[in-house]
């Protein structure tokens, strides 16, 4: 049994927008991890995947304009970040449509779970302070 995410107030980066992109992000991976409890099958894994992989590429342009706008300092370093993570979820979408393991769905849930958590936790806390004292200054 998996834990699913629970959003929490100490989760916010201090930007509403992007708050709601995290929680729609969570809200997509909790479906995902419902789905592989209740063993639906490749074609609900996929579809869910892709949402994940929609909403993960608009917020990363969300985010990326904020940066690079704000001044932040580590803006290309975060971005290489969104690119690399972009090309692993392209891999893993193949990877869970092809695969004959059993353990692949589950794999894929752990990555995400894992990403997720580091993305909103450490990676977008670093642009909090830059980016909400940009927005305050507009
Ligand atoms: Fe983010």
């Amino acid at each position: 049994m998996t834990n699913y995410i629970k959003w929490t107030d100490d989760l916010s980066v201090g930007v509403e927008a992007l708050d709601d992109d995290h929680k729609t992000l969570i809200s997509i991976l909790n479906s995902y991890i419902e789905a592989v409890e209740d063993d639906e099958g490749v074609l609900v894994y996929d579809s869910i995947f892709t949402s994940f992989m929609d909403v993960a590429k608009a917020h990363f342009q969300r985010e990326e304009e904020l940066m690079e706008a704000s001044g932040f300092e580590d803006y290309e370093l975060h971005k290489e970040g969104h690119v690399s993570l972009a090309t692993q979820l392209q891999e893993m979408r193949s990877k869970l449509m092809t695969s004959t393991e059993d353990s692949m769905q589950e794999d894929v849930r752990d990555f995400l779970v894992n990403w997720l958590e580091i993305h909103i936790m450490v990676k977008d806390q670093a642009y909090r302070e830059t980016v909400t004292a940009y927005l305050d200054s507009k």
